[in-house]
């Protein structure tokens, strides 16, 4: 007994047998990567490819040294890096939530920086980079965080460094840290940061003239940052599907079991419904929501109840009371009548920001709505108090709506059940519903998210060995052996209004109806709706067959030839 006590403490502090296990676990590397004594770095030449957008003159008035050192144009690992130099100090942080595979980026920002380099990480994200908190990463704490998951090793944060004493306090922290470059591990906010810091620390940091560089990373567990064949899809999307697809899949599997139950899950993806409609392709569930095409089809509330509701009816009429629907985390924002809304509210708490902050969460419920039209008012007035009170909560550090935190999936439940029983008093409609997020982001990365992240790493070093800022590191060609690239940020920014004014970000990738992925799912769904086809997909698999998969969605978009990705 004893001995088996000391076995079980021996596990303590990410000592499982499965921790154990994926740390020995090889990360593929792409053809470009491979040296005679392992991994090495890549120099880089300019592709075909130079990107705009329809802001892109301001843009690049804005962003003077960045734009015209790249003229915009993505560039492509060209084969070993000929004489990297030695004695670089580079920094790297985390940014927003969490996303698998973060670990792996700094294990190959390491292995391709070598031992001529240093390799410093900030705590907490870009308040750390702001204070001036910084530690050296080592060998050893590489070794144990790789093929982790989670971002325990650095933290992050979501702080927006746009105030003139945040970037002085940044310029402070290079100075005192010697760093020649800082890698921003983030989303499409955190990529827009990245870009501005590429631009204010273009020169003239170091005694003598010298600035810092900055490269991005691609990570959200949304997907919502992508860019086409030259990002196929952002770090972290992966894991965090595979692993709703797992317990959507389990539950799928109790539905005929128990006979009785509707469940209503919610997943997390904020605005985009990328996350959404992987799972409904990896899982086949009786209905699955995706919020752009109710944008597109200007559908409203009542209208996606009402579709609910007769796949529920329909059902139970052939004696199938049970079922899944899929709901993406944002939908609420695409119903056109809550978007104008909550675009208004918005507005408003734009406007009187420092009065509402003060107030309490049932004052401002009571005050917002009276600031806005009496239609929008009324349709206020008309949701449950649990979506009142979250429509009016404080916006996130870059000014979204905090969609994780709106009880979509109880509103639908709620409605839903109301207009069965206007159907039809007769059909026995039991749901439950349930929210999967945080579950999602911090689990051990699938293969492909811990090749992928490896990979990003290796090319964000090569990017700075190589001299270059401003851009963010990608690998595309995922199931051909994998080519690093650099995307140049300033030709991805354009204008959107927030917070009541005009900024320059990264436009958010959203689900769009003409692409493959979703003409696939719109061809299936019928079916999933009247039949019971649904499968399990089960526990990611980090050895075996099912091991090697990449994103439906991506190999449907990307139109590659199979489900596998191949470094
Ligand atoms: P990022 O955009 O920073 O990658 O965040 C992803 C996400 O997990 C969203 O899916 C979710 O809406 C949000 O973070 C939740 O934020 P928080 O961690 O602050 O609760």
């Amino acid at each position: 007994m004893a001995e088996i006590e000391t076995l079980i403490s021996q596990t303590e502090r990410h000592h499982s047998v499965f921790e154990e296990c994926i740390r020995k676990l090889k990360v593929p590397v792409c053809a470009a990567f491979r040296g005679r004594a392992g991994v090495a770095p890549v120099d880089f030449q300019p592709g075909t490819e130079t990107l705009s957008t329809a802001d892109s003159g301001e843009v690049n008035g804005h962003f003077p040294r960045t734009a015209a050192a790249s003229h915009n144009r993505v560039l492509y690992g060209s084969g070993p890096s000929a004489s990297p130099p030695q004695g670089k100090r580079v920094a790297v942080l985390f940014s927003g939530g969490p996303a698998a595979g973060g670990h792996n980026v700094v294990a190959g920002l390491k292995a391709a920086l070598g031992r001529g380099n240093r390799l410093l990480g900030v705590r907490a994200g870009p308040k750390g980079l702001i204070e001036g908190k910084l530690f050296e990463v080592t060998d050893e704490a590489v070794e144990q965080i790789l093929n982790t998951g989670g971002f325990d090793f650095l933290g992050s944060d979501r702080t927006k460094i746009k105030k003139e004493e945040q970037f002085a306090a940044v310029r402070k922290t290079c100075l005192d840290n010697q760093l020649d470059a800082v890698v921003v591990v983030g989303g499409d906010d955190s990529n827009t940061n990245a870009a501005v810091l590429a631009e204010y620390l273009f020169q003239g940091v170091h005694p003598g003239g010298a600035g810092v560089q900055v490269i991005g990373v691609p990570k959200t567990i949304d997907g919502d940052l992508q860019i086409g064949d030259l990002l196929p899809i952002s770090f972290g999307f992966d894991t965090a599907t595979r692993v709703y697809a797992e317990l959507a899949g389990n539950i799928l599997q109790d539905t005929p079991s128990s006979r009785k139950y509707w469940h209503f899950v919610k997943l997390m993806g904020r605005a985009a419904s990328h996350v959404a409609l992987e799972v409904a392709l990896q899982v086949k569930p009786a209905v699955a929501l995706v919020s752009e095409e109710v944008a597109e089809k200007r559908m409203s509330l009542s209208a996606v109840i009402d579709g609910i509701a007769q796949v529920v009816v329909s059902r139970a009429r052939r004696g199938v009371n049970h079922g899944v629907v899929v709901v993406p985390e944002g939908l609420i924002e695409f119903i056109p009548e809550m978007n104008a809304l909550i675009a208004a509210i918005d507005q408003e708490m734009a406007v009187g920001a420092a009065a509402i902050e003060e107030m309490k969460e049932v004052d401002r419920v009571a005050f917002v709505p009276r600031r806005l039209e009496a239609p929008l008012a009324n349709l206020f007035h008309s949701l449950p108090a649990y979506i009142q009170r979250m429509l009016v909560a404080d916006r996130d550090s870059h000014g979204n709506l905090q969609v994780s935190l709106i009880p979509t999936e109880r509103l639908l439940k709620d409605m839903v059940a109301t207009r069965v029983a206007e159907l039809d008093p007769s059909v026995k409609f039991s749901p439950h519903t349930h929210f999967f997020g945080y579950e999602g982001r911090c689990g051990a990365p699938t293969l492909f998210d811990a090749a992928y992240t490896y990979n990003l790493g290796l090319t964000a070093a090569s990017l700075i060995l190589a001299g270059k800022t401003g851009y963010m590191a990608s690998v595309r060609d995922l199931e051909s052996g994998g080519r690093p690239l650099a995307i140049p940020l300033t030709g991805l920014l354009r204008l959107e209004r927030r917070h009541g004014k005009d900024e320059m970000v990264i436009e958010k990738a959203l689900v769009k109806c003409d692409s493959p992925a979703f003409r696939y799912f719109a061809s299936r769904r019928e079916t999933w709706a009247h039949e019971d086809v649904f499968c399990s997909p089960g526990p990611r698999q980090l050895w075996g067959p099912a091991s090697a998969q990449l994103p439906m969605t991506v190999a449907l978009n990307r139109g590659y030839a199979s489900l596998a990705f191949r470094f």
